[in-house]
């Protein structure tokens, strides 16, 4: 399993998508605020989402999640992702974006991803911590949570690349 690229600039700069739950009933939302490395041997790919949108409760309630790739003339569409909520929102619909079941491996029928996609990272979850608020410096604590949308992270073993 081979994955090149850019560390500090592929989320932050292109962005991704994170998408959990069954090609039943899934959700997906944009970051661009992740990781990948290695935790016990293992490949991962380490996400942030906050207490706020509805992809958590399917982050919380999946085994499998993916992290996909886009080409740029996706932007507009990962803009929509990132700024309407599945709640009220059927964003594939709106965005033309074509769900796509995964279907070979230890994830088949247990995790989504979008035909648009150049690469797919298929998670395994295997931690899962809300941040603690404590444990980091005070000016990042004041910048970046001072209205109680804290975050939870979420590690994953990358078990395919598609
Ligand atoms: C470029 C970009 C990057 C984002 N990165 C993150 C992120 O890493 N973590 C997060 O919690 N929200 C992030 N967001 C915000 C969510 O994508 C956004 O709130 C989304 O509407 C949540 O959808 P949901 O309620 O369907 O889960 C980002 C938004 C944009 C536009």
């Amino acid at each position: 399993m081979k994955f090149e690229a850019d560390i500090f600039s592929i989320f932050d700069e292109e962005w991704a998508l994170l998408t959990a739950g069954t090609p039943e009933r899934f959700n997906s939302m944009t970051v661009s605020w992740g990781g990948l490395g290695t935790l016990w041997g293992k490949p991962v790919a380490t996400v942030y989402v906050r207490d706020s949108r509805y992809t958590l409760e399917f982050m919380e309630n999946s085994d499998y999640f993916t992290v996909s790739f886009y080409p740029e003339e996706c932007r507009k569409a990962l803009g929509i992702f990132g700024s309407k909520s599945g709640r009220d929102t059927d964003k594939a619909a709106e965005t033309g974006f074509i769900p796509a079941a995964v279907e070979a491996g230890e994830a088949a029928g247990k995790a989504v991803t979008y035909g648009q996609a150049k690469k797919t990272l298929v998670c395994r979850k295997l931690y899962r911590q809300r941040m603690d608020l404590m444990a980091m410096p005070e000016d990042v604590r004041a910048e970046m949570y001072a209205d109680g949308d804290d975050h939870n992270l979420f590690i994953g073993e990358v078990v395919e690349i598609l």
